[in-house]
């Protein structure tokens, strides 16, 4: 994308070397949040993309898509459904696994937060291995929903997770090596 606004966007997300372990160099949006216009402009973004396209449903990862999706999910009219860590969520769920660098972790939904054949879009802050993004768009199809697409700020392309949405359109903003 070559939209004048994403270079401030990418500017404002701060590279942290070796954190939380060596080797990791995390990728900080909480330096994007601390400066509104970026931040609205990253929004705006998503919401310009996907405005008119029918989306009835915005799910969100824990814990950064719970930044992102509700004021996407609230610009175009959508519901918002969080897709929680383990044993976060009070009613009845259903759970998908996923596989992390050691053991694995697991993403939860509510049944009956969404219908069979509503339109989804799954929205998280960063694509890595894509695992989670997988593990979420497992559990809407599941639910019956259609997942229209994926979008996070930042892509880790070298880390390859787009291969692994079994062909599932990925937006992102910002690419980071
Ligand atoms: C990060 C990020 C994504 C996920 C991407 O979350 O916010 O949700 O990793 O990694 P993947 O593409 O390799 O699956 P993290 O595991 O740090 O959890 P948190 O948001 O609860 O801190």
């Amino acid at each position: 994308d070559d939209d004048s606004r994403i270079p401030t966007i990418k500017s404002k997300i701060r590279v942290v070397p070796d954190f939380p372990k060596p080797g990791i160099m995390f990728q900080d949006i909480t330096t994007l949040l601390l400066d509104p216009k970026a931040f609205k402009d990253t929004i705006d973004l998503f919401v310009e993309r996907y405005t008119g396209k029918n989306i009835s449903v915005v799910a969100g990862i824990e814990a950064r898509g719970f930044i992102f999706g509700p004021p996407i999910a609230l610009a175009i009219g959508a519901k918002f459904i969080p897709l929680r860590k383990p044993r976060k969520l009070p009613g009845d769920v259903i759970s998908e696994k996923y596989v992390l660098e050691y053991g694995t972790d697991c993403l939860e939904m509510h049944v009956g937060a969404v219908e069979p054949d509503e339109r989804a879009l799954v929205v998280d802050d960063l694509i890595a291995t894509g695992g989670t993004l997988c593990a979420a768009m497992n559990l809407l199809e599941r639910a019956g929903a259609e997942v229209v697409e994926c979008a996070c700020v930042i892509e880790i392309p070298d880390l390859k997770g787009r291969d692994r949405l079994n062909g599932k359109p990925l937006y992102v903003l910002v690419e980071s090596h």
